[in-house]
This record gives C-alpha cells, sequence and structure tokens, in this order.
C-alpha cells in the first residue's frame, strides 16, 4: 500500500514551488523533439542507503568482483588514438588494459600483460609498431597476434596460435570508446539505451577535446559523481547561481536501469529566493559583451523573456566562434543543462556552452580515493582539419582545477563542489544511520545504487539478480 503524507501526495509526487521545466519548455514557445518532453519518474523507495558501499573494503572488492567486471565503461575518446598504433592505457582497479587503433577503423583492447611472466607490456599512453616486453622482448603485432619469442627454441612448448594478446569487447559510440570484460556481456548498443536518440542533434563524434583533465579525489568515487548528480545541493554550495537558475524545480528522468537525467534551466530564479524580473535576470545573463549585438539596447522587448534574450545571443556566439549551424535547434537544445549519466561512472552534458563529460571511478583499490576526469567537447569546425585534441593534464590532488585554465569558467565552481568531498567521505564513518536521500531531487542516487545493489549481489557467472 502507498504511503501517504500530509497534503494527501504520495512519496515521491512532491515537487518544488515554481515553474517546472515543462511549463517553461511550453513558455519558450517552440517545439524541441520529443524526448526533451519526456517526464520520467518513479519512486523507488526511501529507505537509508547503507554507508558501507562507501568507506569498505569489502564492498570495494565486491564492487570489483561483481560490477566492474561486467559493466560497459568508458575507457578513452577515439581522438586520443587516431593513428594506427596509437594506444591508451585503462586502468580500473588491479586492471590495465591498452586501447590500441590496429586499423584505419579498427580499435581493439588488449589485458595489459606479457603471457611470459606477466610484465605490463604498456606503461603509458603513447603510439608504437608493435607490443615489445621491456623484460625479455616478447612481442606481439597490434592486431594482438604473436610475432616473435627470443630463443624460440626454448619454448617448443608454446602455441604461437594460442598466445595471442587476450582481448576484451569494445564499444563505440559519440567518439567514445568502451570496453567490457565480460564475455557474456549485453551488447553494447542494448547498453546505450537511448542516448543515442536522445544525443541525435548533439553528435558527440563531431566533438573534440577542448579540456581533458584528471584529477584524484580524496573520497571514494561514489561520493565524488554524487556531488554531480543533482541540483539539490545548488543554493547551498553555489548560492551565486540562484538569480538565474531554476535549480530546486530541476526535472530528474530515470530511463530504464542505466541512465538518468538532470534537467535544470538557466534564464529563470530559484524557487528559493523571490522571482527577479525577466529584465532583471536578462541584465545578469547577457553580461560578457560577447553576447551583446552592436546597437541592440539591454532593454526586453514586450513580450521577450530573458531566456530569449539569451538564446539569441548565444546562438550568435557560438556559431561565431565554432562555425557551426544552429538555426534548426530550439531553445532549450542550446540553452539548457540537460546531465545524462549511463551506469556506473560517464556523465555526457547534453549542453552547448559548456559541453562537459565527466567520468568517475576508484583509484587502485582504496576506497577513500577516485580519479575525476573532466573532458570538454567542442563542435569540429565544418571546414578545415579536425583540430587535435587537448592533452590529458593531471592534476596532483593538492591542485585546484583553476589550475586547468582549459576548463574555462567552470573550474571555480568545481573547487566548490570538491571543497566538500573529503568532509563527506571522513563524516560518513561516524554515521549510525545509512544516507538518507530525497525521494525526487536525489532519486538519481537511489536509481543508480539500485542498479549496484544487484551487481554486487550477484556471484560472478550468475545472471544478474533482479
Ligand atoms: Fe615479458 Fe618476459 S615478462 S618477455
Amino acid at each position: 500500500m502507498n504511503k501517504q503524507v500530509k497534503g494527501g501526495l504520495k512519496p515521491g509526487d512532491a515537487r518544488s514551488v515554481g515553474p517546472s521545466v515543462q511549463q517553461i519548455i511550453d513558455r519558450d514557445g517552440d517545439n524541441p523533439p520529443a524526448w526533451f518532453r519526456e517526464n520520467s519518474y518513479e519512486f523507488l523507495g526511501d529507505g537509508d542507503l547503507t554507508v558501507d558501499r562507501y568507506i569498505s573494503q569489502e564492498y570495494h572488492d565486491l564492487e570489483m568482483e561483481r560490477m566492474w567486471s561486467r559493466v560497459w565503461q568508458m575507457a578513452c575518446r577515439e581522438e586520443e588514438i587516431p593513428e594506427v598504433g596509437d594506444n591508451v592505457v585503462y586502468d580500473i582497479g588491479d586492471w590495465s588494459f591498452i586501447i590500441v587503433r590496429d586499423g584505419a577503423d579498427s580499435i581493439k583492447a588488449f589485458k595489459n600483460a606479457c603471457l611470459h611472466r606477466g610484465t605490463q607490456l604498456r606503461a603509458e599512453d603513447g603510439s608504437v609498431n608493435q607490443f615489445r616486453c621491456p623484460f625479455h622482448g616478447w612481442t606481439w603485432n597490434l592486431d594482438g597476434s604473436l610475432k616473435e619469442i627470443p630463443c624460440k627454441w626454448d619454448f617448443p612448448h608454446v602455441d604461437e596460435e594460442k598466445f595471442s594478446l587476450p582481448q576484451v569487447k569494445v564499444g563505440r559510440w559519440g567518439g567514445f570508446v568502451f570496453i567490457n570484460m565480460d564475455k557474456d556481456a549485453m551488447p553494447f548498443e542494448e547498453w546505450l539505451g537511448v542516448l543515442p536518440r536522445h544525443f541525435s542533434t548533439f553528435p558527440l563524434e563531431r566533438r573534440y577535446m577542448t579540456a581533458n583533465v584528471r584529477r584524484i579525489m580524496p573520497c571514494n568515487w561514489k561520493v565524488a559523481q554524487e556531488a554531480f548528480i543533482e541540483s539539490y545541493h545548488v543554493v547551498e554550495a553555489h548560492a551565486q547561481a540562484m538569480p538565474v537558475t531554476g535549480d530546486a524545480n530541476t526535472q530528474y528522468d530515470l530511463f530504464g536501469d542505466r541512465i538518468s537525467r538532470l534537467y535544470t534551466q538557466p534564464g529563470v530564479t530559484s524557487p528559493h529566493m523571490a522571482p527577479l524580473s525577466e529584465q532583471d535576470i536578462a541584465n545578469i545573463m547577457m553580461q560578457s559583451p560577447r553576447l551583446k549585438k552592436p546597437g541592440e539596447t539591454d532593454a526586453l522587448a514586450p513580450g521577450e523573456t530573458a531566456r530569449s534574450r539569451y538564446v539569441g545571443a548565444l546562438r550568435r556566439d557560438l556559431e561565431e566562434r565554432f562555425g557551426a549551424d544552429l538555426s534548426s535547434l530550439t531553445t532549450t537544445e542550446i540553452l539548457d543543462n540537460i546531465e545524462y549519466f549511463l551506469f556506473p561512472n560517464f556523465f555526457p552534458w547534453f549542453n552547448f556552452s559548456l559541453p562537459l563529460v565527466y567520468r568517475f571511478r576508484p583509484n587502485g583499490n582504496d576506497p577513500d580515493s577516485s580519479i575525476m576526469d573532466v573532458m570538454l567537447l567542442h563542435p569540429v569546425p565544418d571546414e578545415g582539419p579536425r583540430p587535435d585534441p587537448a592533452p590529458l593534464k593531471i592534476l596532483r590532488p593538492d591542485q585546484s582545477f583553476t589550475e586547468a585554465p582549459e576548463l574555462d569558467q567552470i573550474s571555480a565552481i568545481f573547487e566548490q563542489d570538491v571543497s566538500n568531498m573529503p568532509r563527506v567521505q571522513k563524516g560518513m564513518k561516524m554515521l549510525e544511520k545509512g544516507v538518507t536521500l530525497g525521494n525526487y531531487q536525489e532519486s538519481r542516487l537511489r536509481h543508480m545504487h539500485r542498479l549496484l545493489d544487484r551487481y554486487v549481489a550477484t556471484p560472478p557467472g550468475e545472471p544478474l539478480r533482479p
């Protein structure tokens, strides 16, 4: 039987005051594709999450054995390995993989271990024409076939046909390369669910990395990613955004088991404060000189909204800067902050002005440490050669995101998020109860943990438990 609360609402039915995302799209007056109109939420329960999942070695070990070994996970961008022989080393927990372009349109992923005595074949990203072990010189071709064993006379028991480098599965979407260690993995196209359709007007393969920044985070990988999965924290952590950000009236969507979406709109005042006038909002949003049209007054015309003024300016600015034609895109497609999540750790944003991608993973086998990757993906110009991607910048744990200027204005906001993470990780160890979540604003956390729990409960070799 459904629980009832005051006012007759069932748990999960309550929403913030203020206009909804869909009402604001109505007000925009244009007609975005159907998936921007979807509103896909279900109440998943309101019990506390156990804290052990964030802090215990035992839980981490189960995650590695039962989840990370079985899921599709983003390993690199294709643009990082543009030429045959280019390769990236992708590490997760104790495991290491070589992602290599072994042909013009062929990418493979090998376990990063020499079949002689186990030496890692690649210690870092780079380009090679073969994989030669630095210990005794066993050598493999780029396609993984065995090429040479020094002193072959001493290894008559080695069947060369059986000594190819072991491969794991590779999937490619949007210019990203995913791997999966599970030979019985769900087909990659099925794993992607709604993403290809929802990103059809924002093709990620036609973008290139203008920032590629990595930082070790002093917290569990889930603590780190959950700082970016809801807008509930905006009022406290990013109060500067409230005059022009609909934070508490963000829409949260759950698509199947693996995918969720956050839909936050600029150009409206936070429900936490008294509404500003459209003119006041426009004045704040139009401060950048880049957005001003010569001769245009600041005053909104009758019927004009802050969002309509801003989207016009942003459309012009983006078209000028990136040589793109955005004339067919609607207001919400250009303006809004729409962050997708693909289980277990991949966050591509549908966001023209701040085209972010996040990835989070454990740092080795330490449940108190994680690796955060942040990318910015800007459009490849319609004419001329494809620009080179930004090189990977690795920040030390004591460095700030503000030391990566390629992240532009977002780095200061990241610092506001990151400052809480070590306090969360330490504080959790004092919690005598579990983690208590909001029914709606934190539904994406619960959704992610619901699937994680299923993996962790399923021993290797068994079908995923319901
Ligand atoms: Fe690789 Fe010996 S360990 S050649």
